[in-house]
Protein backbone atom coordinates (compact mmCIF):
# COMPACT_ATOMS: atom_id res chain seq x y z
CA UNK A 1 0.00 0.00 0.00
CA UNK A 2 1.20 3.55 -0.95
CA UNK A 3 2.31 5.75 1.96
CA UNK A 4 -1.17 7.63 3.00
CA UNK A 5 -0.10 11.47 2.60
CA UNK A 6 -3.79 13.01 2.64
CA UNK A 7 -4.47 14.49 6.14
CA UNK A 8 -7.49 16.66 6.99
CA UNK A 9 -9.81 15.38 4.30
CA UNK A 10 -13.78 15.07 4.50
CA UNK A 11 -15.63 12.82 2.21
CA UNK A 12 -18.04 14.73 0.03
CA UNK A 13 -21.50 12.68 -0.52
CA UNK A 14 -22.94 12.88 -4.28
CA UNK A 15 -26.62 13.97 -4.81
CA UNK A 16 -26.98 11.58 -8.00
CA UNK A 17 -26.80 8.35 -6.05
CA UNK A 18 -24.87 5.82 -7.33
CA UNK A 19 -28.28 3.60 -7.71
CA UNK A 20 -29.48 6.56 -9.83
CA UNK A 21 -27.10 6.21 -11.86
CA UNK A 22 -27.47 2.18 -12.57
CA UNK A 23 -30.86 2.73 -12.70
CA UNK A 24 -30.53 5.01 -15.59
CA UNK A 25 -27.66 2.50 -17.04
CA UNK A 26 -30.28 -0.64 -16.56
CA UNK A 27 -27.14 -2.57 -15.01
CA UNK A 28 -25.02 -2.34 -11.62
CA UNK A 29 -21.37 -1.73 -11.89
CA UNK A 30 -19.30 -4.17 -11.68
CA UNK A 31 -15.65 -5.35 -12.37
CA UNK A 32 -14.13 -8.07 -15.11
CA UNK A 33 -10.87 -8.65 -13.56
CA UNK A 34 -8.65 -10.30 -16.73
CA UNK A 35 -5.33 -11.50 -15.72
CA UNK A 36 -2.33 -13.59 -17.31
CA UNK A 37 0.81 -13.42 -19.45
CA UNK A 38 1.65 -11.55 -21.86
CA UNK A 39 -0.14 -12.22 -25.61
CA UNK A 40 -2.25 -14.45 -23.36
CA UNK A 41 -5.05 -12.43 -24.67
CA UNK A 42 -6.14 -10.05 -22.32
CA UNK A 43 -6.62 -6.90 -23.80
CA UNK A 44 -8.13 -9.08 -26.95
CA UNK A 45 -11.16 -10.51 -25.05
CA UNK A 46 -11.60 -7.49 -22.61
CA UNK A 47 -12.11 -5.00 -26.19
CA UNK A 48 -14.16 -7.84 -27.18
CA UNK A 49 -16.21 -8.39 -23.76
CA UNK A 50 -16.66 -4.83 -24.02
CA UNK A 51 -18.19 -4.65 -27.98
CA UNK A 52 -20.08 -7.60 -26.93
CA UNK A 53 -21.85 -5.33 -23.76
CA UNK A 54 -22.24 -2.22 -25.93
CA UNK A 55 -24.07 -4.38 -28.32
CA UNK A 56 -26.15 -5.54 -25.98
CA UNK A 57 -26.98 -2.01 -24.61
CA UNK A 58 -24.44 -1.91 -21.26
CA UNK A 59 -22.29 0.28 -20.37
CA UNK A 60 -18.93 -0.60 -20.36
CA UNK A 61 -15.20 0.91 -20.51
CA UNK A 62 -11.71 -1.34 -20.87
CA UNK A 63 -8.71 -0.13 -18.52
CA UNK A 64 -5.95 -1.89 -20.13
CA UNK A 65 -2.19 -2.37 -18.94
CA UNK A 66 -0.42 -0.74 -22.01
CA UNK A 67 -3.19 2.08 -22.89
CA UNK A 68 -2.86 3.40 -18.66
CA UNK A 69 0.75 3.18 -18.81
CA UNK A 70 0.59 5.62 -21.61
CA UNK A 71 -1.02 8.22 -18.67
CA UNK A 72 -2.06 7.81 -15.34
CA UNK A 73 0.76 5.28 -14.45
CA UNK A 74 3.29 6.44 -16.80
CA UNK A 75 5.79 7.05 -14.18
CA UNK A 76 5.54 3.14 -12.72
CA UNK A 77 7.82 0.49 -14.71
CA UNK A 78 7.83 -3.57 -14.42
CA UNK A 79 10.13 -3.78 -10.79
CA UNK A 80 8.11 -5.78 -7.98
CA UNK A 81 6.68 -2.30 -5.83
CA UNK A 82 5.66 -0.63 -9.41
CA UNK A 83 3.67 -3.51 -10.66
CA UNK A 84 1.82 -3.32 -7.21
CA UNK A 85 1.47 0.54 -7.21
CA UNK A 86 0.24 -0.25 -10.69
CA UNK A 87 -2.71 -2.76 -9.45
CA UNK A 88 -3.41 -0.75 -6.57
CA UNK A 89 -4.23 1.86 -8.58
CA UNK A 90 -6.42 0.32 -11.29
CA UNK A 91 -8.46 -1.13 -8.25
CA UNK A 92 -9.18 1.92 -7.38
CA UNK A 93 -10.02 3.34 -10.71
CA UNK A 94 -12.24 0.26 -10.69
CA UNK A 95 -13.94 0.80 -7.39
CA UNK A 96 -14.43 4.81 -9.25
CA UNK A 97 -16.15 2.73 -12.25
CA UNK A 98 -18.26 0.89 -10.17
CA UNK A 99 -19.68 4.00 -8.30
CA UNK A 100 -20.40 5.18 -11.93
CA UNK A 101 -22.46 2.72 -12.40
CA UNK A 102 -20.50 1.27 -15.22
CA UNK A 103 -18.86 -2.08 -16.05
CA UNK A 104 -15.10 -1.83 -16.21
CA UNK A 105 -13.30 -4.53 -17.10
CA UNK A 106 -9.34 -4.43 -16.86
CA UNK A 107 -6.52 -6.57 -18.83
CA UNK A 108 -3.41 -6.03 -16.49
CA UNK A 109 -1.22 -8.73 -15.97
CA UNK A 110 -1.25 -8.61 -12.52
CA UNK A 111 0.66 -11.11 -11.76
CA UNK A 112 0.48 -11.23 -8.09
CA UNK A 113 -2.12 -12.91 -6.22
CA UNK A 114 -1.83 -10.91 -3.09
CA UNK A 115 -2.92 -7.70 -5.61
CA UNK A 116 -5.39 -9.16 -7.26
CA UNK A 117 -7.27 -10.33 -3.91
CA UNK A 118 -6.97 -6.45 -3.16
CA UNK A 119 -8.54 -5.47 -5.49
CA UNK A 120 -11.10 -7.75 -4.87
CA UNK A 121 -11.53 -7.29 -1.59
CA UNK A 122 -12.56 -3.61 -2.36
CA UNK A 123 -14.69 -4.55 -4.48
CA UNK A 124 -16.59 -7.13 -1.82
CA UNK A 125 -16.06 -4.53 0.95
CA UNK A 126 -19.17 -2.68 -0.87
CA UNK A 127 -20.71 -6.09 -2.01
CA UNK A 128 -19.37 -5.61 -5.53
CA UNK A 129 -19.15 -7.69 -7.85
CA UNK A 130 -15.59 -8.94 -8.81
CA UNK A 131 -15.46 -11.50 -11.23
CA UNK A 132 -11.52 -12.75 -12.04
CA UNK A 133 -11.37 -14.28 -14.98
CA UNK A 134 -8.07 -15.75 -15.93
CA UNK A 135 -7.01 -15.73 -19.31
CA UNK A 136 -4.66 -19.17 -19.60
CA UNK A 137 -2.52 -19.99 -22.06
CA UNK A 138 0.64 -21.71 -22.60
CA UNK A 139 3.67 -19.89 -22.53
CA UNK A 140 4.72 -21.44 -25.18
CA UNK A 141 2.22 -20.25 -27.09
CA UNK A 142 2.38 -16.76 -25.95
CA UNK A 143 5.98 -16.65 -27.02
CA UNK A 144 5.44 -17.73 -30.62
CA UNK A 145 2.55 -15.29 -30.96
CA UNK A 146 4.75 -12.61 -29.61
CA UNK A 147 2.55 -9.54 -30.80
CA UNK A 148 5.03 -6.89 -29.88
CA UNK A 149 8.25 -8.61 -29.67
CA UNK A 150 8.09 -8.22 -25.94
CA UNK A 151 9.84 -12.17 -25.78
CA UNK A 152 12.31 -12.07 -28.04
CA UNK A 153 13.52 -8.98 -26.30
CA UNK A 154 13.21 -10.86 -23.00
CA UNK A 155 14.91 -14.12 -23.85
CA UNK A 156 17.87 -11.30 -25.53
CA UNK A 157 17.85 -9.36 -22.05
CA UNK A 158 16.88 -6.24 -23.55
CA UNK A 159 13.68 -6.20 -21.25
CA UNK A 160 14.49 -7.58 -17.76
CA UNK A 161 11.99 -8.42 -15.51
CA UNK A 162 9.64 -9.71 -18.02
CA UNK A 163 6.43 -11.77 -16.89
CA UNK A 164 7.10 -15.71 -17.09
CA UNK A 165 10.18 -15.29 -18.57
CA UNK A 166 12.43 -13.44 -15.59
CA UNK A 167 9.61 -12.34 -13.11
CA UNK A 168 7.01 -14.37 -11.56
CA UNK A 169 3.67 -15.08 -12.62
CA UNK A 170 1.22 -16.39 -9.43
CA UNK A 171 -2.04 -18.19 -11.78
CA UNK A 172 -5.37 -17.84 -9.99
CA UNK A 173 -6.17 -20.29 -7.49
CA UNK A 174 -10.60 -20.22 -7.71
CA UNK A 175 -10.86 -17.39 -10.54
CA UNK A 176 -14.83 -16.95 -11.76
CA UNK A 177 -13.99 -17.75 -15.00
CA UNK A 178 -11.15 -19.98 -16.20
CA UNK A 179 -10.83 -19.73 -20.32
CA UNK A 180 -7.52 -21.47 -22.14
CA UNK A 181 -6.91 -19.06 -24.85
CA UNK A 182 -4.31 -21.76 -26.55
CA UNK A 183 -7.77 -24.04 -26.73
CA UNK A 184 -10.70 -21.72 -27.65
CA UNK A 185 -11.08 -19.11 -30.07
CA UNK A 186 -12.13 -15.50 -28.91
CA UNK A 187 -15.40 -15.83 -30.22
CA UNK A 188 -16.20 -18.81 -27.91
CA UNK A 189 -14.50 -17.16 -24.93
CA UNK A 190 -16.56 -14.02 -25.41
CA UNK A 191 -19.53 -16.35 -25.35
CA UNK A 192 -18.56 -17.43 -22.12
CA UNK A 193 -17.98 -14.51 -20.32
CA UNK A 194 -21.25 -13.22 -21.92
CA UNK A 195 -23.11 -16.35 -20.52
CA UNK A 196 -21.67 -16.42 -17.08
CA UNK A 197 -22.96 -12.55 -16.74
CA UNK A 198 -26.37 -13.55 -18.09
CA UNK A 199 -27.17 -16.87 -16.03
CA UNK A 200 -26.40 -14.68 -12.86
CA UNK A 201 -28.34 -11.87 -13.86
CA UNK A 202 -25.68 -9.07 -13.98
CA UNK A 203 -26.95 -7.79 -17.20
CA UNK A 204 -30.12 -8.09 -18.19
CA UNK A 205 -31.26 -10.40 -21.44
CA UNK A 206 -31.69 -7.53 -22.51
CA UNK A 207 -34.18 -4.93 -22.79
CA UNK A 208 -31.31 -2.13 -23.80
CA UNK A 209 -30.00 -3.96 -26.62
CA UNK A 210 -28.63 -2.77 -29.45
CA UNK A 211 -28.64 -5.74 -31.11
CA UNK A 212 -27.47 -9.19 -29.41
CA UNK A 213 -25.97 -12.77 -30.37
CA UNK A 214 -25.84 -13.13 -26.96
CA UNK A 215 -28.74 -14.47 -25.64
CA UNK A 216 -29.11 -17.95 -27.02
CA UNK A 217 -30.68 -19.93 -24.19
CA UNK A 218 -27.88 -22.33 -24.86
CA UNK A 219 -25.48 -20.85 -22.11
CA UNK A 220 -22.46 -22.94 -20.68
CA UNK A 221 -20.13 -22.28 -17.81
CA UNK A 222 -16.68 -21.32 -18.49
S1 LIG B 1 1.57 -5.57 -14.63
O1 LIG B 1 2.49 -6.71 -14.40
O2 LIG B 1 2.02 -4.38 -13.90
O3 LIG B 1 0.16 -5.93 -14.37
P1 LIG B 1 0.72 -4.43 -17.13
O4 LIG B 1 -0.44 -5.30 -17.52
O5 LIG B 1 0.41 -3.09 -16.53
O6 LIG B 1 1.74 -5.27 -16.20
O7 LIG B 1 1.62 -4.17 -18.43
C1 LIG B 1 2.05 -5.27 -19.19
C2 LIG B 1 2.45 -4.82 -20.59
O8 LIG B 1 3.60 -4.02 -20.52
C3 LIG B 1 2.80 -6.02 -21.45
O9 LIG B 1 1.69 -6.41 -22.24
C4 LIG B 1 3.94 -5.52 -22.29
O10 LIG B 1 3.42 -4.95 -23.50
C5 LIG B 1 4.55 -4.41 -21.50
N1 LIG B 1 5.79 -4.75 -20.77
C6 LIG B 1 6.93 -4.01 -20.82
N2 LIG B 1 7.86 -4.51 -20.00
C7 LIG B 1 7.32 -5.59 -19.38
C8 LIG B 1 7.78 -6.51 -18.42
N3 LIG B 1 9.01 -6.44 -17.91
N4 LIG B 1 6.96 -7.52 -17.99
C9 LIG B 1 5.74 -7.59 -18.50
N5 LIG B 1 5.21 -6.76 -19.42
C10 LIG B 1 5.99 -5.73 -19.86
Amino acid sequence: MAQKKATNIVWHPAKVTRSKREGLNGHRGFTIWFTGLSAAGKSTLAVAVEEALYEHGCHAYVLDGDNVRHGLNSNLGFSPEDRVENIRRIAEVAKLFRDAGVINLTAFISPYRVDREGARKLAEAEHDAFIEVFVDCLIEVCEQRDPKGMYKKARAGIIKDFTGISAPYEPPEKPEIHLRTDQTTVEECVQAVMNYLIDRNYIPCSPNRIQTTYCTGQSSSA
